[in-house]
């Protein structure tokens, strides 16, 4: 049976009791708890499989609320201002340890937060007044939810309250960027693009090269976003019985492709959804077009990447 949309009111209700609700955003569905109850963040780790390492992004309100959890320089303000509310996340050092408590920041002196750009979301962290941490929906490892039926498919099972937002318009989880030691580096490429950061900040710090432990993610280093077929990414055509998720004209059966017209945005869009839905078909193997590395593909082809076993 689908499961009914609460109101925002027994969200916050829940929120404020420790309990874990399924939320919408912009990017992906999340599920969400008090990131200052570290029972309620526990049960988070509990209900996805993930490690304990890996850190969790506080979701705000607003930059003053932001402002209030990590202490921005003027390159974070910045980035803040030109992209939120929207799909980018910052890591920041930490100022209120409390507020999101140390099993959500996995002990780290960093904290990553982020205003998402969907307004039920932000309206729901508004009437609860406190910072939120929403990992994406998924159990760990999985591919993210990018419809409400998916995110409670994923882990309904452990949350006391779920909002339907409709279906993601994003469809990839955000951009992380690390402004720490006055330097600034792409943890995870997201649809707020490298070229529109560096336009911003200046040239990035390389990965691995973004001055020291910091600039890390942690939640990197471990098997992501995979299905339960196989992936086998810039295919020409499917082979066997594996079914292909086309880009542009002429790349396969179009119910199957990610776009038919050859749009990245349409792209990032359905890639999650088209994953699953592929999967449930049980095929030999999932194969994917070529997707250009520039703009919103470099998220894509990261997506896919880790997909197809391809870490780091
Ligand atoms: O779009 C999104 O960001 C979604 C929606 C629900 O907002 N959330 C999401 O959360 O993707 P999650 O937990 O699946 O991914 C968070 C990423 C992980 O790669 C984690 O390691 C990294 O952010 N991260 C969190 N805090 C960090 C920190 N202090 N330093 C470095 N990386 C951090
Ligand atoms: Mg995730």
């Amino acid at each position: 049976m689908p499961r009914a949309s609460d109101s925002d009111a027994e969200a916050v209700r829940v929120l404020g009791t420790g309990g874990l609700v399924i939320i919408p955003t912009e990017t992906v569905y999340g599920l969400a708890a008090d990131a200052g109850n570290a029972e309620a963040v526990a049960a988070i780790f509990e209900a996805k499989g993930r490690p304990r390492f890996n850190p969790l992004i506080a979701h705000v309100a607003d930059a003053m609320q932001a402002e209030a959890v990590a202490l921005f320089d003027p390159r974070a303000r910045a980035l803040a201002e030109a992209f939120w509310p929207g799909p980018l996340t910052l890591v920041a050092p930490v100022r209120d340890r409390t507020g999101v408590c140390d099993l959500a920041r996995a002990g780290l002196d960093s904290v990553a937060v982020r205003v998402p750009g969907h307004a039920r979301a932000r309206a729901l962290i508004s009437a609860f007044g406190r910072p939120v941490v929403a990992p994406s929906a998924n159990r760990s490892g999985r591919p993210s939810p990018t419809t409400f039926a998916d995110a409670v498919e994923e882990t309904g099972f452990a949350a006391r309250a779920a909002i339907n937002g409709g279906p993601c318009a994003v469809g990839v989880e955000s951009t992380v960027v690390s402004v720490l030691d006055g330097r600034v580096a792409l943890l995870r490429p997201g649809s707020v693009t490298r070229e529109e950061i560096e336009a911003l900040v200046g040239p990035l710090a390389r990965f691995g090269e973004g001055g020291g432990e910091g600039h890390r993610s942690p939640g990197r280093l471990t098997l992501h976003y995979a299905p339960d077929a196989p992936v086998r990414i810039e295919a020409a055509d499917a082979r066997g019985g594996e079914i292909l998720l086309g880009f542009g004209p002429g790349a396969g059966d179009p119910r199957w492709s990610l776009s038919p017209t050859g749009d990245l945005r349409e792209a990032a869009a359905n890639l999650f959804r088209r994953l699953r839905e592929a999967d449930r078909e049980r095929p030999t193997g999932i194969a994917v077009s070529p997707i250009p590395a520039h703009g919103l593909g470099e998220a894509i082809n990261d997506r896919l990447r880790r997909a197809a076993g391809y870490v780091g």
